[in-house]
C-alpha cells in the first residue's frame, strides 16, 4: 500500500520472503479524547469547560498530569507508578541498559510487551528477559496499548556516538552492510535516519549504544527470537561489528 506508492523501497529484496507483509493486522490508536475541545463556539463553551474539567479530574484520578507541553494528555498511572523508574516519565531513560521508548512506533512497543510474556500454555517467551517479563505479565492488554501509545507520543532525546573511528566503521555497516558476510545494509529496513517504518521496522536511531549492542547479541545467541530477519543478520556479526554499528546508531538521527 503505502510501500508501493512510496519513494524508495526500504527493505532488502534478499529478505522479501520473510518480510512481515501488509496482511499483518494494523492496530490504530485513537488520539487524545480532549482534542478539539478548544474549537467549540460561544454558548456551549461553559458546558464544555465543566465537561473538560471533569474529564481532567477523571484523568488525574487515573494518572499524573503530563509535564509541560503535554497538558491535554494524562500520563497513564502505570507509567508513573512502574515504568518511569527505568524508562523515564517521557520515555527517555537515563541508564543506557534501559532502552529509550520515546517516539518508538506504538505497534512495535506493543508487540515487544507481548514478546516478553510467557506464551499461552506456558511456553518460553520469544524475548527472554527476567526484568521485563514480570512487568509485561502484570499489564492488561488495555494497559499495554495505553502505555505503547503514550510512550510513542513522547519526544525522543537522542543519545550520541562516542568513538569517532568506531562510529565510522558503524556507518559503513549501517549504509552498505558487509557483502562478504552476507550482512545487508541496516538502512534497507530501518531507513537512512534510523527512524524505521511504523508497524514494521522499529526506530533505532538515537538509542543507547549499550542497549542496541545487547539486543544484537541477544538476537545472535537466541535469547531474543522475535525476528527471523534480525537473528539471521546478528548471527553473522562479530562483537567488534556489533560494537561499531551500535555506537553509530546512538548518534544517528
Ligand atoms: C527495573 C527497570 C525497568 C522497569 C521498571 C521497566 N522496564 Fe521496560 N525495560 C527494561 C530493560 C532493562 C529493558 C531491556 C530488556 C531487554 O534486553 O530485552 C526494557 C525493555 C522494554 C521494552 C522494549 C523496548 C524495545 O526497544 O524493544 C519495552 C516496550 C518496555 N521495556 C516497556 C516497559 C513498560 C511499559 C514498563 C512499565 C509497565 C517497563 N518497561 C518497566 C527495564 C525496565
Ligand atoms: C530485513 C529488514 C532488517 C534489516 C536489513 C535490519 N533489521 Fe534490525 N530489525 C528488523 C526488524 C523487523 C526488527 C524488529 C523485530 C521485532 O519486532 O522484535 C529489528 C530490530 C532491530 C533492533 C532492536 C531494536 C530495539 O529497540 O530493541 C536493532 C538494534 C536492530 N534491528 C539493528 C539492526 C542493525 C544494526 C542492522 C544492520 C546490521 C539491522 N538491524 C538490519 C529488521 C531489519
Amino acid at each position: 500500500m503505502s510501500r508501493a506508492s512510496g519513494k524508495r523501497v526500504l527493505y532488502n529484496p534478499r529478505f522479501a520472503a520473510d518480510r512481515p507483509d501488509a496482511a499483518r493486522p494494523r492496530l490504530s490508536f485513537e488520539g487524545c479524547m480532549m482534542h478539539g475541545i478548544k474549537r467549540v463556539p460561544g454558548l456551549i463553551r461553559g458546558v464544555v469547560v465543566i465537561a473538560a474539567a471533569s474529564i481532567a479530574l477523571h484523568a488525574a484520578a487515573q494518572g499524573t498530569p503530563a509535564p509541560k507541553g503535554e497538558s491535554a494528555k494524562a500520563v497513564p498511572a502505570i507509567v508513573t507508578q512502574v515504568c518511569a523508574g527505568c524508562h523515564g516519565v517521557d520515555g527517555n531513560s537515563v541508564a543506557p541498559i534501559n532502552p529509550k521508548l520515546a517516539a518508538q512506533h506504538p505497534d512495535y512497543l506493543q508487540r515487544q510487551l507481548f514478546s516478553y510474556r510467557t506464551k499461552d500454555g506456558g511456553g518460553a517467551p520469544d524475548r527472554a528477559n527476567p526484568i521485563m517479563a514480570g512487568f509485561a505479565m502484570m499489564l492488561t492488554p488495555e494497559q499495554v496499548r495505553e502505555v505503547s501509545v503514550y510512550y510513542a507520543s513522547q519526544k525522543l532525546v537522542p543519545s550520541a556516538a562516542r568513538e569517532k573511528e568506531l562510529a565510522f566503521l558503524g556507518q559503513k555497516i549501517y549504509r552498505g552492510g558487509i557483502a562478504a558476510k552476507g550482512i545487508p545494509a541496516c538502512s534497507g529496513c530501518h531507513g537512512p535516519t534510523g527512524a524505521g517504518i511504523p508497524a514494521e521496522y522499529p526506530r533505532i536511531g538515537g538509542q543507547f549504544a549499550e542497549y542496541s549492542a545487547a539486543q544484537l547479541v541477544a538476537f545472535r545467541q537466541g535469547t531474543r527470537q522475535n525476528s527471523v530477519q534480525m537473528s539471521a543478520i546478528a548471527e553473522r556479526m562479530s562483537d567488534a561489528e556489533i560494537k561499531a554499528v551500535a555506537d553509530y546508531l546512538a548518534g544517528l538521527r
